[in-house]
Formats: structure tokens, C-alpha cells, sequence
């Protein structure tokens, strides 16, 4: 190792590679920058960076925080427009040098365009096809539901008092359900995102399906009392949460064991945006797992391995995850799948 200089790795990489220093000049860029942006090093060494390229979507401001912030970030799908008006589509990855003085390393990658693209088209209207389907199920649900609220209450009335318990159960739980139709249905409503404790959420759900749950069923909390309040809205979260966790009672079947564990993540990039601070909130099951000709489309609407199934639940709790800017993923093989959902702890509201 000793005779492979840094440099000359630098050098021989595809990825085309930036440093620059706290005025955003150019001191260092290696030959597949020169390639990209049609430059040479003599050009850009010196160079305030944005007077090597025409046009970067990535602002300047973003590199500016990230010398004040110490923390990098990274832009996929960038378009960068070069000085002879080519443009083209990249993977930026910005990540500070903490040298005596601040630099900051550019990885720039370029993208087979034509392939990311339309890539891109189609989970975008894929999504809009999704969008549009859950809403008109909002729809269909939202009568229905009005009457049986409305039951429930007039049954609620004529009820002796140790019996009120169920009805009650019902009543909330419309009322919930009808929150949720609402805001599905209601064009960029705003929810309320408020500071709460993740634990309080997880208890309520497993309050909710300890109702129904079969005997030999367990659920295991492993909870990280350190974890920092987040800014969710509850109810949207306890729906995304409760349709993992009652998918993973009725993989069960009657047998097995639940685990829920909470934990605090740093420095994540979630969908291209670097968080500072999450949480993780992983469901474990020792079901059968998830059957391999579901996995391309898990989170599709209308995909389900179940015959009673809606195929709604996965996707509506990854619409409301993503709408608090986290993640959800999965790893599953036979006797073993976990749900892992991220969401950062302070994040912009959307919508
Ligand atoms: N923990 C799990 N173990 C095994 N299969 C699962 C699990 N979670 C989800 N699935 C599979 O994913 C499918 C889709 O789930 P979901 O979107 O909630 O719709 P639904 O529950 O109505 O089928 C389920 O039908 C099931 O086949
Ligand atoms: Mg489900």
C-alpha cells in the first residue's frame, strides 16, 4: 500500500472528484472532472466553482450550509448544465473535509440519463395511479363509514354500562378512520406535526390489537428509553404503524412471536436528504415471510397475498412515512421479516 499514493487513486477514478475550500474555489479537481465538464485543471484550479459549469441544480447555498452545518449532503438526479450548454444528469455527493482549514469533497457521478429517467416516469406514475386509486377507495369509504358511526352511537345509548366499552372502541375508532379518509381524500391539507413520544404511539397500537390478539401471539417491546420526541402527526403515524404490525399478526397466523424495537439512528440519507438525527422503529415477526412474487410491488396498492386482503395497508403506511420525510423498508426470508421505518426527528412539513 505504501507506494499507492491518495492522489493517484484520485486520479484514476471515473467518479469525477472537487475539493473545494470555504470561498468555493477550486483546489483540486481530478482528470474525470476535466472529462465532465470539458475543462481543463489549469482552467479550473482557483476557480470560484460556479464559474466552472452554466448551471448546477444543486444551489450554492446548499454548499455554503454545509461548511457552517459540517454536515454534507447529497443530490441525486441533479442536473448540471456545462459551459458549452450540455447537460447533464448526475449524483452529487457533497461531504465536508475537516482538515485545519474546511474543505469540501465533490463526487460527481454521471448517470445513464436515458435509463434514470425513465425509470423515474414510471414509479412516478405508478405513484399517481396509486394516488388516484386510494383516494377513490377514501371516497367509497367515507359514506359507509358515517353510517356506521352513526349506529354505533344509537346502539352506544341502549347499551348497560359494562357493555359501553365496545362501542365506545368502535366509535373511536371510526372517528380515526374517518380523520385518516379525510385527509386521504383532502388535497394538500395540512396535518398537525407535533412533538410526541413514539412510545406513546406504539402502546396505543398494541392496545388496540391485544383486542383481538390470538393467544399465541407475543409481542416483545425492546424500547430505547433515550429516544428524543419527534414531530409527527400521531394518528398518521399510529395508522402507518398498525398496518405493519397487524400484517405481521396475520402472517402469524395463530403461533409466533412480535417484536417491536426503537432505536435512534445519525447522520441518515433518506431519499437523497441528509437527517441529522432519526428514529427506527423496526417490527420483527417469525412468520413465514413475505412470498417472493410479492416483493417487486410490496407497497403497491391492491397487492396483497391474502384472499380477505385489500392490498392497502403497506401502501398507505408509506404514503404517510414518506409524508413525515421517512422511509420504510423491508427484509424478509422464511422465518424471519422485519419492517424497518425511519423518520427523521425534525423535518419541514410537507404538503
Ligand atoms: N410481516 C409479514 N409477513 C409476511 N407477509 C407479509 C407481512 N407483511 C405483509 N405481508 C404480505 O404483504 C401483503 C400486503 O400487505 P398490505 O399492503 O397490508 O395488504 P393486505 O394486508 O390487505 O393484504 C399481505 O397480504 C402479505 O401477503
Ligand atoms: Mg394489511
Amino acid at each position: 500500500m505504501s507506494t499507492l499514493h491518495n492522489v493517484s487513486i484520485l486520479e484514476n477514478m471515473v467518479t469525477s472528484i472537487i475539493i473545494v475550500d470555504q470561498q468555493l474555489n477550486i483546489c483540486y479537481n481530478n482528470p474525470a472532472a476535466e472529462q465532465l465538464l470539458k475543462l481543463s485543471t489549469k482552467r479550473m484550479v482557483g476557480s470560484h466553482l460556479t464559474s466552472v459549469y452554466h448551471h448546477l441544480s444543486s444551489s450554492k447555498q446548499l454548499f455554503e450550509q454545509s461548511f457552517k452545518t459540517e454536515q454534507g449532503f447529497t443530490d441525486n438526479l441533479a442536473t448540471l448544465i456545462c459551459l458549452d450548454l450540455r447537460s447533464v444528469t448526475v449524483d452529487l455527493c457533497v461531504s465536508p473535509l475537516l482538515q485545519e482549514q474546511p474543505f469540501l469533497l465533490l463526487e460527481i457521478r454521471q448517470v445513464d440519463q436515458q435509463q434514470r429517467i425513465s425509470a423515474e416516469m414510471q414509479q412516478m406514475t405508478q405513484q399517481q395511479l396509486a394516488k388516484d386509486l386510494v383516494k377513490g377507495l377514501a371516497h367509497e369509504i367515507k359514506n359507509p363509514l358515517g353510517g356506521l358511526r352513526g349506529a354505533a352511537q344509537l346502539l352506544h345509548r341502549q347499551l348497560s354500562d359494562d357493555s359501553k366499552e365496545y362501542t365506545q372502541m368502535i366509535m373511536e375508532q371510526a372517528d380515526r378512520l374517518n380523520n385518516l379518509v379525510e385527509r386521504l381524500l383532502g388535497p394538500n391539507k395540512h396535518h398537525q406535526h407535533s412533538k410526541h413520544n413514539i412510545h406513546q404511539v406504539l402502546e396505543k397500537i398494541v392496545q388496540l390489537v391485544s383486542f383481538e390478539l390470538p393467544a399465541g401471539i407475543h409481542i416483545e417491546r425492546d424500547y430505547d428509553p433515550s429516544i428524543p420526541d419527534i414531530s409527527i402527526d400521531p394518528e398518521q403515524i399510529q395508522q402507518a404503524l398498525l398496518n405493519i404490525i397487524q400484517n405481521a399478526i396475520q402472517a402469524l397466523a395463530k403461533q409466533g412471536e412480535i417484536k417491536i424495537i426503537t432505536r435512534v439512528a445519525n447522520q441518515l440519507t433518506i431519499n437523497g436528504k441528509r437527517h441529522r438525527l432519526a428514529i427506527e422503529i423496526k417490527i420483527l415477526d417469525n412468520g413465514p415471510g413475505i412470498p417472493d412474487e410479492l416483493r417487486q410491488t410490496l407497497f403497491y396498492p391492491m397487492v396483497t397475498g391474502r384472499a380477505e386482503g385489500t392490498g392497502l395497508g403497506l401502501s398507505i403506511a408509506q404514503t404517510l412515512i414518506q409524508q413525515h420525510q421517512g422511509r420504510v423498508d423491508f427484509i424478509s426470508r422464511p422465518g424471519y421479516t422485519e419492517f424497518n421505518v425511519t423518520i427523521p426527528v425534525n423535518h419541514e412539513k410537507e404538503m
